[in-house]
């Protein structure tokens, strides 16, 4: 399987699509996606993503609304002076303030909006939908008269009379506005009613037509792709599927269903995904559930035996992309669901060759510890497998001593003594918490010799209280390889520290065992 082979349905079905060639991707992470309740970007870290949505090759992004605040503005003016290769564009109401504020910030592109449904025209704005149109002509005509691209949404548009919202479309590409933005504004639509909607609209607007779902019935990466299939080119979306309320058509979900559905290119960097995703959710700390699509931890994961022995035989039987192709890895996770192929592939790559018995044995007892509900970490697999096989090995690095001092009024700092291969070796490291600190100074430390990192990170407490139990589990990284590790400790900083210590000294092993 190469990485661009995809496995779909054989199934040709008797419909007219009206597929188009190209779509283009309109990212809004930075102005819908940050219209999140509780995600805020300082202008630091939405230029790191704009940098990153770049590297995705993500012909379009709007950078922000700049007549939110000074800050917003400030934000758009610099994403605009990166010179990245992808358009960067400010949202605007269609009057000359928030307009002259977006020619402010020197984009070339102005998307203009104004709610066209009775519901915004009576009940939120007061006025008429003659005075909308006239409005909505008019911004378009002043930025184009200013020398910039326009896209125009008319706001709540599938909740719209359907002959105005065909006026209004009209008028906008009259007007000079390229491309016509077609919100689902709260996310009302199913995908077969979108495909109806938007069929009927292109049979008299001509201009090029864009569609930008909310995901309130969970629906909007299906009446994203419903309006493709009619006919539409371009897909407003967010990385992770970040946006107000339940959020903005997935990014990673529509670009992958456009081209392995049906074959349509986005140009985008494909293998760039995960890792985007993972910069979105660090910096956003909105964190993605396991089974999230594409990018979710478990998206490429495999525990029943009877998949993973398909799996082994051909990615294909329960893989519909590679993994590889959206910047992830396959992994076969051990649990009371896991066949000997699955326990077998696992114990290979933590480096060890077990007879047949011994494979039996590994496999009864992971069994066993899955019936009991506890998630299998590399760092037990490894164990249980040492001690089945009988083999003696020290940790290389064994944790002597550790001072962590936070507070209010200073920088959390860590100092470390491991005793490394027998030597004790002393380190310091700062951080944003207690925790962090400890890791750096680990890091600092075993840095010399090995170059592992801290990948993922969960806690949970076991006992309620404040004098709970933490259960930490742990990703440490080193290079291609990822390994999990657990610590149970009454004391959150040595819950984490023990578990790293444990996934790090697996990594280490490995070398040893070879
Ligand atoms: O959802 C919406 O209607 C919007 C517009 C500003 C396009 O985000
Ligand atoms: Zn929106």
């Amino acid at each position: 399987m190469s990485d661009e082979e995809f496995y779909m349905s054989t199934y040709t079905p008797n419909i007219e699509l009206n597929l188009p060639k190209k779509v283009w991707i309109f990212d809004t992470t930075l102005r819908d996606g940050e219209q999140m309740p509780g995600v805020t970007y300082t202008i630091d870290e939405k230029i790191k993503i704009a940098r990153q949505l770049d590297e995705l090759r993500v012909p379009k992004i709007e950078a922000g609304f700049p007549i939110t605040s000074k800050g917003e503005t400030e934000s758009v003016k610099r994403i605009a002076a990166l010179g990245l290769d992808s358009t960067i564009i400010a949202l605007s109401r269609p009057l000359k303030g928030d307009i002259d504020r977006a020619l402010d910030c020197d984009v070339p592109y102005i998307h203009i909006f104004i709610s066209t449904s009775d519901l915004h025209i009576k009940h939120m704005m007061n006025t008429t939908r003659e005075e909308v149109l006239n409005q909505a002509v008019d911004g378009i005509t002043y930025a184009k008269d200013h020398g910039v691209r326009v896209e125009f949404s008319p706001q709540d548009a599938t909740r719209t009379n359907m002959d105005f919202l065909k006026e209004i479309c009209i008028a906008a590409g009259d007007a000079g506005a390229e491309m016509l933005n077609i919100p689902d504004t709260v996310g009302v639509m199913t995908p077969r009613i979108t495909y109806e909607f938007f069929k009927e609209l292109k049979n008299t607007v001509k201009t090029p037509l864009s569609a930008h779902a909310h995901n309130d019935l969970g629906q909007a990466t299906a009446t994203s792709l419903a309006a493709v299939e009619a006919g539409c080119e371009q897909i407003h979306v967010c990385i992770n599927g970040l946006g107000e309320r339940a959020g903005n058509t997935s990014l990673e979900e529509v670009a992958v269903s456009l081209i392995a559905q049906y074959g349509i290119e986005t140009g985008l960097n494909y293998q760039k995904l995960a890792e985007t995703s993972n910069m979105v959710q660090q910096l956003s700390s909105i964190y993605m559930p396991p089974t999230t699509p594409i990018v979710g931890d478990n998206a490429f994961t495999h525990e029943a035996g009877i998949h993973v022995h398909g799996l082994l035989s051909h990615r294909g039987n329960y893989e519909i992309i590679n993994a590889e192709f959206v910047g992830k890895k396959s992994r076969i996770a051990a649990g009371k669901h896991a066949g000997r192929h699955g326990v077998f592939k696992m114990v290979r790559d933590l480096g060890f060759e077990p007879t047949e018995d011994q494979l039996k044995t590994i496999s009864r007892r992971v069994k066993s510890i899955g019936d009991t509900g506890k998630v299998i970490t590399d760092d037990d697999l490894y164990a249980i497998t040492k001690d089945v096989m009988n083999i003696r090995m020290e940790d290389r690095v064994k944790l002597q001593q550790l001072l962590v001092v936070t507070g209010n009024t200073i920088t959390p700092t860590a100092s470390v003594t491991l005793i490394v291969d027998g030597k004790p070796m002393t380190g310091s490291g700062v951080g944003n918490g207690p925790i962090d600190s400890a890791t750096n100074a680990i890091r600092n430390v075993v840095g010399h010799f090995a170059d592992i990192s801290l990948e993922k990170f969960s806690m949970k407490a076991i006992t309620g209280g404040t004098n709970a139990v933490a259960n930490v589990t742990v990703g440490v990284r080193q290079g291609d390889r990822l390994i999990s590790a657990n610590a149970v400790h009454g004391d959150t900083v040595m819950a984490s520290v023990e578990a790293i210590l444990k996934g790090m000294n697996r990594l280490l092993d490995k070398a040893e065992l070879k």
